[in-house]
């Protein structure tokens, strides 16, 4: 029996990049062409996510570089300032070309976000916005307040993740946190679109702190040129001041008043 290795270990990297790639299906409520493949590679197997660059359809607001390469991207910052969880996503040659691979989630039952009847939000879960269901009865968009999609939001505002919808973010059954689908992030305009609002004005985590501290000599240094691959120069440098910027403010931010916050459809 092949052994699939956890998200977190270095085997699975390398099975993503080096092991042998078969479409198994394509997820049919994906907009651009994302398929479900498995992964082989010397006795090691596991599920991946396969975009090819040619399914891309193109966006006009980003007309630079690819999305898939916004994806590897994304992947490369959140690994490397410590913000955040995505699973292993590399860019590679598959059946329809290149494209980007991503390890695979399998996922517990944890609910993480969600719309609910205003008494049925546990008393700890964070509300983001009010609104009404298609019968007219209040309903609110609401998500837990939990340290992995925490610092998932906070990724987001360094990224400037302009899609951060619900389903975008995994309860792994490893009890980690995984976002995924980060093909429209990395922009140099403030664009942040997202469902995980729920901690805005509050200090940020200590620990988040560091890393953004010490994020922007990485960006000035090795993570910049492996991010030159995939982006223009003025968009690594905008992840720097976003860095600085959050740290100046020392708080979650509000939305901005140029642009759609929250996501829609929601999930
Ligand atoms: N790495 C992954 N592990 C587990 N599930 C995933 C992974 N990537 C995507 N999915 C699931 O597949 C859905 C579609 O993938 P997504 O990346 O959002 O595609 P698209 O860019 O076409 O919207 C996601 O909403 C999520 O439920
Ligand atoms: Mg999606």
């Amino acid at each position: 029996m092949p052994e699939s290795p956890k998200p977190t270990d270095p085997a699975a990297k390398h099975l993503i990049a080096h092991g042998k790639l078969d479409v198994e299906g394509r997820l049919v409520d994906a907009s651009n062409v994302t398929l479900y493949c498995s992964v082989e590679l010397d006795g090691m197997c596991a599920n991946a996510v396969y975009k090819p660059v040619n399914g891309e359809r193109p966006l006009w607001d980003f007309p630079d570089g690819t999305l898939a390469g916004r994806e590897v991207a994304t992947y490369l910052l959140s690994d490397a300032s410590g913000l955040g969880s995505i699973p292993p996503t590399v860019l590679r040659d598959g059946p329809f070309g290149v494209g980007m691979v991503q390890l695979w989630i399998e996922t517990s039952e944890e609910e993480l976000i969600d719309v609910r009847a205003p008494a049925d939000v546990p008393p700890d879960w964070r509300v983001v916005l009010h609104a009404h269901d298609r019968l007219g009865d209040p309903a609110v968009l609401t998500h837990a307040d939990h340290p992995g999609v925490r610092d998932l939001a906070i990724l987001d505002i360094i990224a400037n993740n302009t899609d951060r919808k619900g389903g975008h973010v995994l309860a792994g059954t490893d009890g980690r946190i995984y976002g995924v689908d980060h093909g429209i992030c990395l922009h140099v305009e403030p664009k942040l679109r997202t469902v995980l609002w729920g901690w805005i004005g509050e200090p940020l985590p200590g620990e988040a702190v560091e890393k953004l501290r010490a994020l922007p000599e990485k960006i000035y240094g090795s993570l910049g040129e492996e991010l030159a691959t995939h982006l223009t120069g003025l968009e690594i440098e905008a992840i720097a001041d976003r860095a600085e910027a959050l740290l100046a403010a020392g708080v979650f931010p509000e939305p901005g008043d140029d642009w759609r916050a929250i996501p829609w459809p929601l999930f």
